[in-house]
């Protein structure tokens, strides 16, 4: 993988769980959260589809397809559904990217051979609407990932691509957000005119924006 956070997220066509896909088309104007997960009957990864299910209903309010990926026949990734909707209590309701030939997942690195030169580690993309990546994340395949802060990311990724702010540390929705530095004193007063608290002149804090 060459690319990085700012660069076009390299387009496929692949098959899925619901059809063949190109993905850029599949993107069309919203965000998406690409994420591989290392391969279908573990249970690690059992959690981690049946917990992106229950979440699609607030990725889709934010305007965000979600879409997984494994190295994995489609036959076993279809099977491998039901039990998901079992255990997990939620039916997988996304594309599952079947990626046998390994294309995608070295095109995206998510093959990280030291780790396993078979299996996909647990990456997740987010690609905005210009279908540039936004985040890029590896795990290993011990861990399973906390999908709601994929969920806050966004949130901050869409605030922040709408006004000249930052988020601080585990910022959460509504909460207060931080002058981007590029942005001067007289030029943040016009947005902020009534001013910021300032516990140091680079640190410049305002109720987060609307
Ligand atoms: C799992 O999903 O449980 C898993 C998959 C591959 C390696 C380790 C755990």
């Amino acid at each position: 993988m060459s690319f990085k956070i700012g660069d076009e997220a390299p387009n496929f066509k692949a098959p899925t769980t619901l059809g063949e896909i190109d993905f850029h088309e599949w993107i069309g104007d919203n965000w998406a959260v690409l994420f591989s997960h290392p391969k279908a009957f573990t249970p690690v990864c059992t959690t981690e589809l049946g917990y992106m299910a229950g979440l699609k209903n607030e990725f889709d309010k934010r305007n965000v397809k979600i879409i997984g990926l494994s190295v994995d026949e489609i036959n076993d990734q279809k099977k491998w559904l039901n039990d998901i909707k079992e255990t997990q209590g939620n039916a997988v309701n996304y594309p599952l990217i079947c990626d046998t030939n390994k294309e995608i997942a070295n095109q995206y690195g998510m093959i990280h051979p030291n780790a396993s030169d078979t299996l996909t580690v647990r990456t997740v993309f987010i690609i905005g609407p210009d279908k540039k990546i936004k985040l890029m994340l590896s795990y290993p395949a011990s861990t399973g990932r906390n999908f709601d802060e994929i969920l806050r990311v966004v949130d901050s990724l869409q605030l922040t691509a709408k006004h000249k702010v930052a988020t601080p540390v585990n910022w959460k929705q509504g909460e207060d957000c931080i002058i981007i530095p590029s942005v001067n004193d007289d030029e943040a007063k016009k947005s902020y005119p009534n001013g910021w608290k300032s516990p140091k002149p680079y640190i410049r804090i305002v109720p987060q924006p609307k």
